[in-house]
């Protein structure tokens, strides 16, 4: 969204800032590739704190990366290429189709296109698109609008420089997922799908080096799977935020049938069902508005892509061949980081690799 102009850099930082943990990945770059530096995740909530979005305080996002900064050893004078992204409900992209335009018509055009296509209200907004293609027959340009508003980017943009930091491009979150597979894994045909299963969100992309681009999110993520927990077994925040990453949805039997004995209240569907149904229902809207249903393989990322079972799940109830992406496939690995695959880092690694 927000481009200066890009120098040749040797070194370049991702920075993916979300609601519950600030990841941090630090690469070098080696001939056509790079090779991993460093990275941290930290979390931005206290240890055994309930996290609750609505109740933590924006202010929290500085000094945890200030002190992330620190502990990597990165001098925030000397970074040249930063990459960090905006994502949540200030956020909007869109790929639509327009009849040709001449640059210097494009942009006063795709505004009035925008005011039209998303909703982000007029003044407010700050816009960036990129042309994928132009048809021949039909001479139309398939063009991908992204809007933000000012308010939003300058939040973004104070909590960065309050750590001594200046953004080189600041990209919207569900093209930096769509990035992290697309510039990693080369593919020639066929469609995507990426989930990027946050704290309190879920960005699902549809991606496909042909295919129309297609985002949204799903309002649940890994702290909707530890209420599930605390109210089926009645737990506190802390012991069901332990046995989720002890057992995830595979906890043992005996206890999960003498407790749904107990458990009353069966109107609320279980996190990864409404999940399940949610991504099936993009899906179709997907198939009809892009006349497209060549779905290769679905690919989960985020912390709440480590959830015991969720693969599993996932794959039974979509049908569709489902996988843990690991974001590191294509990066040289240091000896101390080969077995670390955490699709966790996924975005900021994405972030980091963004040349331009
Ligand atoms: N091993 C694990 N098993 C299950 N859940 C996990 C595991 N590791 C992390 N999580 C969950 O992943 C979530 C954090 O993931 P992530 O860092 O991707 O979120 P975020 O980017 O901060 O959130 P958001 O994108 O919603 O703002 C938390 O809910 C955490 O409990
Ligand atoms: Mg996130």
């Amino acid at each position: 969204m927000a481009k200066k102009k890009v120098p040749k850099f040797k070194e370049s930082i991702g920075i993916d800032i979300g609601t519950h943990s600030v990841k941090i990945v630090h690469l070098k770059r080696i001939h056509e590739g790079f090779k991993l530096l460093n990275y941290e995740v930290r979390q931005t909530v206290p240890q055994g704190l309930e996290y609750i979005p609505s109740e933590l305080r924006p202010d929290r996002f500085a000094p945890v990366i200030a002190e992330m900064l620190r502990s990597m050893k990165i001098n925030t004078k000397k970074i040249k290429h930063l990459v960090t992204c905006i994502g949540g409900d200030n956020i909007s992209i869109k790929q639509i189709k327009t009849i040709f335009l001449p640059d210097e018509e494009l942009e006063s055009a795709l505004f009035f296109e925008a005011k039209k296509h998303l909703p982000i209200s007029g003044g407010e907004m700050i816009l960036d698109y990129q042309v994928l293609s132009v048809e021949e027959k039909t001479n139309n340009m398939n063009v991908l609008l992204v809007a933000t508003t000012k308010e939003e980017m300058k939040s973004h943009i104070n909590t960065l420089v309050s750590c001594g930091l200046n953004p080189s491009i600041v990209d919207a979150q569900s093209l930096a997922v769509a990035n992290v597979f697309a510039l990693n894994t080369y593919v020639e045909d066929g469609v995507y799908v990426i989930l990027n299963i946050g704290a309190h969100r879920t960005n699902m992309v549809v991606y496909g080096p042909q295919a129309k681009f297609f985002a949204r999110d799903i309002d649940l993520g890994g702290f909707n799977f530890t209420k599930d927990i605390m109210r089926t077994k009645n737990m506190t925040f802390e012991e069901a935020e332990n046995y989720k990453f002890e057992y995830g949805l595979q906890g043992p039997q005996a206890q999960a049938q003498t407790l749904s004995l107990s458990t009353l209240d069966i109107s609320e569907k279980p996190t990864e069902e409404t999940i399940a149904l949610e991504v099936k229902r993009s899906l179709r809207f997907y198939v009809k508005e892009a006349g497209n249903s060549d779905f290769k393989k679905v690919l989960l990322i985020g912390g709440g892509a480590k959830l015991a079972g969720l693969q599993e799940y996932l794959a039974e109830n979509l049908n569709l061949e489902t996988e843990i992406y690991d974001p590191f496939y294509n990066l040289e690995m240091p000896e101390k980081f080969r077995e670390k695959k955490d699709p966790q880092l996924a975005l900021a690694l994405g972030l980091a690799m963004r040349k331009e």
